[in-house]
């Protein structure tokens, strides 16, 4: 197993700090998601990245930075939208799509004219950042297409001796990925839903913004089967998922169910993980839960459907896309 470092020592964040100057790999927490962190001025340890996620070369990365000034040593022409959007969010769970600086290895971009920043709130995650005195490119610390690691735990589980040092911080603050937000074109468009909502961004910069192509093969994110837990997942209604429990019977396999309601008491062979009603704390515990029921072995998973209201959003994209693993989903109990 990789070392794991505290987040509470200053020793500790010191050495992950050398690791990442000296070209190695660590996976830190952010408020967010724990990322897979390399230098990203160092072309070599940024490839490192890619093979220990099993993620394609052409897949871009996020850049993370340990204070707003550092934009622009990875950007070039900032637009006075992204300082104003830096002001008001960073540090925060925001990634800002900006022209890229020629200089950035184009292996951390996956070879494209533009780049991801974001000034991460996890104080460990700044503390290093700002003790390592570069640019951290840093994925999601899980292998590719998996559902994102919120706890030191997960992420040792998931990449286990790929990594030089996993920096414990505790649980992410938040549990989703930022809003990607590309302000390189014509007009703001969110690429990920996040944290940081559309109506946060638009009562700021006076417009709303656009979300995105129809799919843009530049984000892996957008990918349909992107964040899949192993398990095949189906989303239902309140009602639909009440009904499709109370007709099981005791000879249908196991199955794991993601609910805001209390189990019935019929809900014998169910593995029920109930959830929280308040779309935050949903979203800070969604990762950990579907863990959890890949770690139960059910055949499948039953979600309820969220409320389809904005502060959802990032619930909802993330829900769409577990549930659009190939091969498809299993059909319904009967
Ligand atoms: O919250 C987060 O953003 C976490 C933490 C670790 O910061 N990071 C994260 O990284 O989710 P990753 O690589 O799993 O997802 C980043 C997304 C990808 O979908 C990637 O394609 C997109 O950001 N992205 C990065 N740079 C881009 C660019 N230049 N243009 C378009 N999309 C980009
Ligand atoms: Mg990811």
């Amino acid at each position: 197993m990789s070392p794991v470092l505290s987040g509470e020592s200053p020793q500790d964040i010191a050495q992950a700090a050398k690791i990442l100057r000296g070209g190695g790999l660590v996976a830190l927490p952010t408020e967010t998601v724990y990322g897979l962190g390399a230098d990203a001025a160092n072309e070599h340890a940024v490839r490192r990245i890619f093979a220990a996620k099993g993620r394609p070369a052409d897949h871009p990365l996020i850049v993370h930075l340990g204070r707003t000034a550092d934009l622009e040593r990875w950007a070039r022409e900032i637009p006075p939208l992204a300082w104003r959007l830096a002001e008001r969010f960073w540090p925060g769970p925001l990634t800002l799509i900006l022209k890229r600086n020629p200089d950035v290895p184009a292996v951390v971009t996956g070879g494209q004219a533009t780049i991801g920043l974001r000034v991460p709130a996890h104080p460990v995650a700044l503390a290093v950042l700002q003790a390592a005195e570069t640019g951290v490119a840093a994925p999601s610390a899980n292998r590719f297409g998996r559902v994102s690691p919120t706890t030191a735990e997960h992420v040792a589980a998931e990449l286990g001796t790929a990594v030089d040092a996993i920096l414990d911080g505790g649980p992410c603050s938040v549990g989703l990925e930022s809003t990607i937000l590309d302000l390189s074109g014509n007009s703001p468009q969110i690429l990920r839903p996040g944290a940081i909502t559309a109506a946060a961004i638009a009562e700021l910069i006076g417009e709303t913004p656009g979300s995105g192509g129809a799919s843009s093969p530049r984000v892996p994110g957008r990918l349909p089967s992107h964040y899949a837990p192993q398990t095949p997942l189906r989303l239902l209604d309140r009602q639909a998922l009440a009904a499709a429990v109370e007709q099981l019977s005791p000879s249908d396999p196991a199955i794991a169910v993601l609910s805001m309601q209390p189990p019935p008491a019929t809900a014998g062979q169910v593995q029920w993980l109930e959830m929280p009603e308040d779309a935050e704390a949903y979203g800070r515990r969604l990762y950990a839960r579907l863990r959890e029921a890949d770690a139960a072995g059910c055949q499948s998973m039953l979600v309820e459907r969220p409320p389809a209201t904005p502060q959802w959003d990032a619930v909802q994209d993330r829900l769409r896309r577990a549930a659009a693993t190939e091969p498809h989903p299993s059909p319904p109990p009967r």
